[in-house]
C-alpha cells in the first residue's frame, strides 16, 4: 500500500518570517495526518523551515536546483547545497519552469540525476497544456516528459523519486482535473514505470497538482492511482493545507 504524501509548493510567497509561522501551524496539522507531509519555500527561506520542521514529520523540499554540483551559475543553487540545508526532496521540472524559464525535458532529467547523486527526491513533475489536451496530445506529451527521465536515468531511480501530475490548464485556475482526467494520466504513468519494472510500478507515487483544495482532495486522493497532491495556492493557509492532508487516509 502507498502512502499518500501531500506537498506544498509555495511558490514565490512567505518571507522567512512567514514561512517558519506557516511550518509551525502545518506541524500541528501534521501530529495526526495519515500521510506524509512536504513543504516547498522558496529558496531564502529553506534554512529556517527546516529548523522549524526538525524532529516533527514534516519534509522541507527547493522548488528548483541546478545540474552542477558548483561553478559559476549566477544566481542558481546545487543538489549538494541543498542537501547541506537540510532539504530532502527537490521539484524538478514544474510547468512554470519549463514554460517560464524554457526548461527542456533533457534539461529536466539532468536535474532528476543530478538531485538523486547527492541523495535527494526529486518530484519529477510533468502535465500537459490546455492546448495539447485540446489536441487530444496529454498522453503523448506526458509520456514524453516521462520517457525523457527514464531514458537516461533508468527505471530503477524511480524506486527514489516521486512523479507529480500537473496539468498546466488546472494550475492556479481554479480549474481542477475531475478524478477520472487524472486518473486516467496516473494510470498511464504507472503503467509506464511498471512495463519496465513491476515492483516500482508499484511503489512510485503519483501526486496530482493543479487548483487541489480541501474541497477536491478527497475525490481526488480516492482514485486507484492518485498518492496524494502538489498543492499550489492552497498549500499557503494551514488550515486549508491541514484539511487537505486530512482527507489523505
Ligand atoms: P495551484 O494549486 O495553485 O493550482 O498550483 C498547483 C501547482 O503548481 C503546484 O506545484
Amino acid at each position: 500500500m502507498r502512502k499518500k504524501l501531500i506537498a506544498g509548493n509555495w511558490k514565490m510567497y512567505k518571507t522567512t518570517s512567514e514561512a517558519v509561522a506557516l511550518v509551525e501551524e502545518i506541524k500541528k496539522g501534521a501530529a495526526g495526518a495519515p500521510s506524509d507531509i512536504l513543504v516547498a519555500p522558496p529558496a531564502t527561506s529553506l534554512v529556517a523551515a527546516v529548523a522549524a520542521a526538525k524532529g516533527s514529520p514534516v519534509a522541507v523540499a527547493s522548488q528548483n536546483m541546478h545540474f552542477e554540483k558548483e561553478g559559476a551559475f549566477t544566481g542558481e543553487v546545487s543538489a549538494a547545497m541543498l542537501k547541506d540545508v537540510g532539504c530532502r526532496y527537490v521539484l524538478v521540472g514544474h510547468s512554470e519552469r519549463r514554460q517560464l524559464y524554457g526548461e527542456s525535458d533533457a534539461l529536466v532529467a539532468r536535474k532528476f540525476m543530478a538531485a538523486q547523486s547527492q541523495g535527494l527526491l526529486p518530484v519529477l513533475c510533468v502535465g500537459e497544456t490546455l492546448e495539447e489536451r485540446e489536441g487530444n496530445q496529454t498522453l503523448d506529451v506526458v509520456s514524453r516528459q516521462l520517457e525523457a527521465v527514464l531514458a537516461v536515468s533508468g527505471v530503477a531511480s524511480f524506486g527514489t523519486a516521486v512523479i507529480a501530475y500537473e496539468p498546466v490548464w488546472a494550475i492556479g485556475t481554479g480549474r481542477t482535473a475531475s478524478p477520472e482526467q487524472a486518473q486516467e494520466v496516473h494510470a498511464m504513468i504507472r503503467a509506464k514505470v511498471a512495463g519496465l519494472d513491476a515492483t516500482i510500478g508499484g511503489l512510485v507515487r503519483i501526486l496530482y497538482g493543479g487548483s487541489v483544495k480541501a474541497s477536491s482532495a478527497q475525490e481526488l486522493f480516492a482514485m486507484p492511482d492518485i498518492d496524494g497532491g502538489l498543492v499550489g495556492g492552497a498549500s499557503l493557509k494551514a488550515d486549508e493545507f491541514a484539511r487537505i492532508c486530512a482527507g489523505a487516509g
